[in-house]
């Protein structure tokens, strides 16, 4: 089968090989599907570099960690799937090849109507906005949430996630047009923060009482304004730092009127507790009925996952990236 591999880490794309290479095995409890559709995170940037969950022992490496496709064989033990079943998986690596391994606790059936390419989106962005926001945050129907980098896969889930649950939206974004496309999406106010200060503008826009909730993932400066937004009970969750790491829990300023700060991972919750993975079904039944968008920025062939994650780097990009196998 076709197949990207990393050999090596290294700082660019040019670590991805498209290469032939046997197709795997499943074991007993394991299926193989075959691919349609594998989308591309963020992280996909850390794993080439080599900071993000793989050991240089562990090389080489097929990246991909979620895919949409459709099930070719079934190992012996596996009870709840059937061969030529559409499902979505998240194994967390293997996706960017003609065929991939998956196992039952990270799989879920498509729904018709979901085409591939739109679940293989799915899984991280929504799960993580979810659970980031309802679980972390508590977040209510009364908050008002700030979603920073509202542009991004995550960001585009946790809009729709908050707005279903009727919270009031405000996010950031780098350009006017993605900020006129976050409105469309249903974010009640936008701001373009190579324009105007996000601080100054979310303390004007709330009378100076800031967000009930922000879902932070830029980091470094992002990360310190956004606490300066947080009103009093106010809950921020950092889920990452696409442009550094946010403080260290030492350098923390003192949190006061009840503030409160958490980091949330979606990997760890996943492996400690797998069955959080079946609130993919509720997505995966609103996107069939039309009531949530997923929105697909651009599609490249698996042959040019190095493009893929170029363009994803360079941020010009609204929604996700996926590769169509
Ligand atoms: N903890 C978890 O469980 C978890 C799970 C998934 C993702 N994440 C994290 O959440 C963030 C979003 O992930 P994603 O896959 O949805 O990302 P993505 O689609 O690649 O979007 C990231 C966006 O961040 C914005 N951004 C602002 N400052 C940036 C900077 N200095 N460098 C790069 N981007 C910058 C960019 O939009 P503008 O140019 O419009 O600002 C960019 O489009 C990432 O930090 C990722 O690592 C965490």
């Amino acid at each position: 089968m076709k197949a990207i591999r990393i050999y090596k880490f290294g700082p660019t794309e040019e670590v991805l090989q498209y290469e032939d290479i046997p197709t795997p095995k499943p074991g007993p409890e394991e299926m193989l599907v075959k691919v349609e559709a594998a989308s591309l995170n963020r992280a996909d940037l850390g794993l080439r570099s080599g900071s993000y969950r793989i050991a240089p022992a562990d090389l080489p490496i097929i990246p991909g960690r979620e895919f949409a496709g459709t099930i070719v064989s079934v190992g012996s033990a596996v009870q709840e799937y059937r061969v030529n079943q559409r499902v979505v998986a998240q194994p967390g690596l293997g996706g960017y090849a003609e065929f991939a391994l998956a196992k039952a606790d990270k799989t879920r059936p498509v729904p018709d109507g979901v085409e591939s390419v739109v679940a293989a989106a799915m899984p991280t962005i929504f799960l993580t906005a979810w659970f980031a926001l309802v679980q972390d945050a508590g977040m209510k129907a009364s908050d008002l949430v700030l979603i920073q980098a509202g542009g991004s896969g995550v960001g585009i889930a946790a809009i729709q996630i908050a707005k279903h649950l009727g919270t009031r939206v405000i996010t950031t974004a780098g350009t006017d047009d993605k900020c006129r496309r976050l409105h469309d999406l249903g974010a009640d106010e936008t701001i373009n923060y190579t324009v105007k200060d996000f601080k100054k503008e979310v303390l004007q826009l709330t009378g100076g009482r800031g967000t009930d909730v922000v879902l932070e993932m830029v980091g470094g400066d992002v990360y310190t304004k956004s606490l300066e937004v947080l009103a009093p009970n106010g809950r921020l969750v950092s889920i990452g730092g696409a442009a550094g790491a946010g403080p260290t829990p030492d350098s923390l300023p003192t949190l006061t009127e009840g503030r409160k700060v958490s980091r949330f991972s979606i990997t760890s919750l996943l492996s400690s507790h797998p069955e959080a993975f079946t609130q993919l079904d509720t997505f995966l039944g609103l996107v069939q009925q039309k009531k949530f968008q997923v929105v697909i920025g651009r599609t490249f062939p698996l042959a040019e996952a190095r493009a893929a994650q170029r363009h994803l780097e360079g941020r010009e990009h609204f929604g996700k990236v996926v590769l169509t196998i």
